[in-house]
């Protein structure tokens, strides 16, 4: 079944290439990015991984840990890592799963039969501190990813967990914010004192709160 917004994110023991993760575990108290690729030694994966280790210290900023997965063995994996690091001018800094049982990814639901009957497509799932899901995306094997996006999303994820907000279309960080609908217009001031505009009863807007 689909993993939904808000359920907890299954937890695993898995075989990746630094070593068996407890996923639950090895998250600990932080954000979480699992995603996964259709295969290795392929062209757009191998862009992918290259772009997901050059931003490294985005992801640490943000206390995001990023686990990839394919259902290549560990072998291929261990192979593959000098192609990419080879071709993407960087060097893979986070674990890649190894699931040729599929076990990963049939409780992710990272396999689509209609899309293909071997390979996972290119899943993401956020995962908030407190283990449950806060995002799913799903791109076709041909589509490679654009990684400021998984950025600019944590951003937003990160961001609304904590203040009363909501981040419009093409947000990006510094950017004004919608107070959320369930503040009342005469409490803005007092939890928004950085001020606001009333563009309408139901669109307010701040600016981004937890910013100096
Ligand atoms: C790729 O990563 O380039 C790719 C993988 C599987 C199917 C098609 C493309």
């Amino acid at each position: 079944m689909a993993i939904k917004l808000g359920d907890i994110a299954p937890d695993f023991t898995a075989q990746t290439t630094q070593g068996e993760i407890k996923f639950h575990e090895w998250l600990g108290e932080g954000w979480g990015l699992l995603f996964s690729h259709p295969a290795d030694f392929t062209p757009v994966c191998t862009t992918e991984l290259g772009m997901t280790a050059k931003l490294k210290d985005d992801f640490a900023k943000r206390n995001v840990k990023v686990l990839a997965l394919s259902v290549d063995d560990l072998e291929s994996h261990k192979n593959w890592i000098p192609d990419i690091n080879e071709t993407q001018g960087t060097s893979v800094n986070f674990p890649i799963i190894a699931d040729p049982e599929k076990k990963v990814a049939t409780i992710y639901d990272m396999m689509h039969p209609n899309a293909s009957s071997t390979m996972t497509v290119r899943s993401v799932f956020v995962i908030a501190p407190d283990k449950t899901v806060k995002l799913t995306l799903t791109y076709p094997a041909a589509t490679g990813r654009n990684f400021q996006e998984i950025l600019r999303v944590i951003d937003s994820l990160q961001l609304t967990a904590k203040h009363s907000v909501a981040t419009p279309a093409d947000w990006k960080q510094g950017e004004d914010c919608i107070v959320s609908p369930s503040i009342a217009t005469e409490d803005i001031p007092a939890k928004f004192p950085k001020g606001h505009k009333v563009i309408k009863p139901y669109l307010r807007t701040t600016p981004q709160p937890n910013l100096d």
